[in-house]
């Protein structure tokens, strides 16, 4: 991920011909407990070659900082204050990552954050189809599994909507589940998560790990401890917060897939995205297997026949939850 002497040689990325691929990203949130460690992320990152990092307050300081690192990528900051500063930050960018919006307490389930983080989310979201229509979206603020669906109406509102570009970012849960099991088989394994981003929504998907076995002990407690495991941070945290440093390490992880299907290449990934794969249940909503390419979703993979029954009962149990969340989002935008 870290630059090299001579990845920042190619920051200027081209393919064959010899033009110059210009990668500019925005984070929206950008001086907040995410957004400050994932745009020095991304200032590593040799693929990207201009930062627009926005936030209400806070962000010339944290633009100045990040600015130092030496990668070849320049560094703009903009706050609310500034004539024009979120037009600024989004003109040209291919990605917008959008980790604005306040995190959840002890006690408090993400749903608990709609209140606050849905105009939030809806306002940013309006900016982005305004400002950069063909971007590419990565919505990190909770409850994803409902401001997913304001980004959606608000850009269908608009009249500028393709589901192949509007992204949940679930990927600090696959970062989990990896990690947690890490332990148990010795090495580093992916492991699939799919559903939602909200406790039960959550469903690492075990069954698809070659080699790795599970007692019924074990999979119960790695699923909740997969499901759960924003509560550990929320818990250990203690009132400041919730998982920053893991969520800027799994958006920007997320960030550089986009950026390398963007260059051409193919790339596997999982992310909330819009999808028919439950459409006879009526939801719209789903995290699942997707083929990356320049567009944004090239294609979307059912999920794997050979999931277990007990993955098969979680999927289950997740879709009267997602439907919920989704209808919340899209009313909200509705009613406005
Ligand atoms: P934070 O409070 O540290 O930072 C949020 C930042 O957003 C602040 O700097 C704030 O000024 C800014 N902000 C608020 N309103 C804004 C607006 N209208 N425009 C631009 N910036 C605005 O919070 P955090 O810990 O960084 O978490 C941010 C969000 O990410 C929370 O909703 C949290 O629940 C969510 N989160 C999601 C995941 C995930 O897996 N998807 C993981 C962790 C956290
Ligand atoms: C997480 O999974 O860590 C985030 O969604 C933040 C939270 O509220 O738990």
């Amino acid at each position: 991920m870290f630059a090299t002497r001579n990845a920042i040689k190619v920051a200027a990325r081209s393919f064959s011909t010899g033009v110059p691929l210009q990668s500019k990203v925005a984070v929206l949130g950008a001086a907040g407990g995410i957004g400050q460690p994932l745009s020095l992320l991304l200032k590593a990152n040799p693929r990207v070659t201009s930062l627009g990092l926005y936030d209400i307050v806070n962000t010339p300081g944290v633009a100045a900082d990040v600015g130092h690192v030496n990668t070849l990528s320049e560094v703009n900051g903009y706050t609310a204050k500034d004539k024009d500063g979120l037009e600024k930050a989004l003109k040209g960018a291919e990605l917008v990552v959008i980790p604005a919006g306040v995190p959840r307490k002890p006690g408090m389930t993400r749903d608990d954050l709609f209140n606050t983080n849905a105009s939030i989310v809806r306002d940013l979201t309006q900016a982005c189809a305004k400002f950069c229509p063909e971007a590419k979206l990565l919505i990190i603020s909770n409850p994803v599994n409902s401001t997913v669906p304001i980004a959606t109406e608000v850009f269908k509102k608009a009249g500028v909507y393709d589901p192949k570009r509007i992204f949940g970012v679930t990927s600090l849960d696959l970062v989990r589940a990896s990690r947690f099991i890490g332990d148990k088989v010795g090495k580093i394994t992916d492991v699939p998560v799919v559903g939602g981003h909200a406790g039960v929504t959550i469903i690492p998907l075990f069954s698809q790990v070659k080699g790795l076995e599970l007692s019924k002990e074990e999979r119960d407690s790695l699923t909740h401890r997969v499901q759960f495991g924003g509560d550990e941070v929320v818990k250990a945290k203690d009132g400041t917060g919730s998982a920053t440093l893991s969520m800027a390490y799994a958006g920007a992880r997320f960030a550089d897939s986009l950026l390398r299907a963007g260059a051409g290449e193919e790339v596997l990934e999982w992310a909330f995205i819009r999808t028919s794969l439950f459409e006879k249940e009526g939801l719209d909503f789903f995290s699942t297997y997707i083929k990356l390419d320049k567009n944004g979703v090239k294609e979307i993979l059912p999920l794997p026949e050979s999931i277990s029954e007990y993955e098969k009962e979680l999927v289950q149990k997740a879709i009267p939850e997602l439907k919920k969340s989704e209808t919340k989002g899209t009313s909200f935008v509705a009613s406005k």
